[in-house]
């Protein structure tokens, strides 16, 4: 749990609870953030691949100043801060308090003086000005309107400021995560249900279309979409990686709305499942995310 000293390390702004973010906030401020936390070196490990995609897309140089959105426990916002240096800076932001704790107890360990964490909405708390970058692994997706969410956050960059973030393509091309859900859905007898495809959630940013759409308005140009694919690994062979996309991929939401009993049913089916996508590395079916980047106009 937080205590009163990590809540003096980690900055607080604005008051995140009275933003339109509200639900995505308790979200990944209650157990989900708890849980991504408790799971964080295999979450980095999984999409850590992707991220390093989204970083050599970035170009981040020696003496820049970032923003790292939805940090999260701050893979890459410590990745920066190597790569900007003792001249530069950078700023993880993220409204998950038990992630932030995680990060900010890392960065104490390893004594990094260029980072900060602070506990805000990206999409309405004050920012810095004048940076070099606005990066995301991964963080971009859960705004309940991206619309003024991208233009406020475009106001924290310097003209010809750049933009670099991964996100997820479609979820009929992500069967990592489409796999154990509809084997878990098909076991308990349950239709998946139709989908708002742009209200906030991994696969918010699919489109490529409308992210563009999201983007120029916001000011930004020179907005590139670059598919980038690799393996999910979900766990070392078919029944750990059914485990694990129980533990943080969208099964798992599905199952604890159906009792955590729903396990056991769901379990064998999800195992199946998944057994197409074993090899000898472990149970890594295929991921599917775009590299965007773009330059503040
Ligand atoms: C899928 S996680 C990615 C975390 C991290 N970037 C990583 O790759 O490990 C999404 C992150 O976005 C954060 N997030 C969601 N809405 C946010 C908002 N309005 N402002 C800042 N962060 C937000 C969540 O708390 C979570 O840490």
């Amino acid at each position: 749990m937080v205590s009163e000293a990590d809540g003096d390390y980690i900055a607080r702004e604005g008051d995140a609870a009275m933003t339109d973010n509200a639900d995505q906030i308790a979200e990944w401020n209650g157990p989900m953030g708890d849980r991504w936390a408790q799971m964080q070196a295999d979450l980095d490990a999984l999409t850590r691949p992707f991220g390093n995609a989204a970083l050599a897309a970035a170009k981040v140089v020696s003496g820049e100043a970032v923003i790292d959105v939805g940090c999260g426990c701050g893979d890459t916002t410590f990745e920066i801060a190597r790569a900007v240096g003792a001249n530069g800076s950078v700023l993880g932001v993220d409204v998950s308090r038990p992630m932030l704790v995680s990060a900010e107890a890392r960065r104490q360990r390893e004594g990094v003086a260029n980072l900060k964490f602070v506990e805000a909405d990206a999409s309405a708390a004050p920012l810095p000005s004048n940076l070099d970058l606005l990066f995301s692994r991964f963080g971009v997706m859960f705004f309940e309107d991206p619309f003024p969410a991208f233009k406020h956050m475009s106001k924290s960059l310097k003209p010809g400021g750049r933009l670099a973030f991964v996100c997820w393509r479609a979820a009929r091309e992500n069967p990592w995560a489409t796999v154990p859900i509809g084997a878990a859905r098909a076991a308990m007898g349950v239709p998946a249900p139709q989908m708002d495809p742009y209200a906030p959630s991994p696969f918010a940013f699919a489109d490529e279309t409308r992210t563009r759409r999201i983007l120029e308005e916001a000011g930004f140009t020179d907005v590139t979409f670059t598919p980038f694919d690799h393996t999910v690994r979900l766990g070392a062979n078919a029944a750990d990686g059914a485990e694990g996309s129980i533990r943080f991929g969208p099964a798992g939401r599905f199952i604890r709305e159906m009792g955590e009993g729903a396990i056991v049913q769901v379990l064998p089916a999800m195992t199946e499942a998944l057994k197409p996508f074993e090899n000898a590395d472990g149970c890594a079916p295929p991921g599917a995310t775009w590299i965007v980047t773009a330059k503040a106009g």
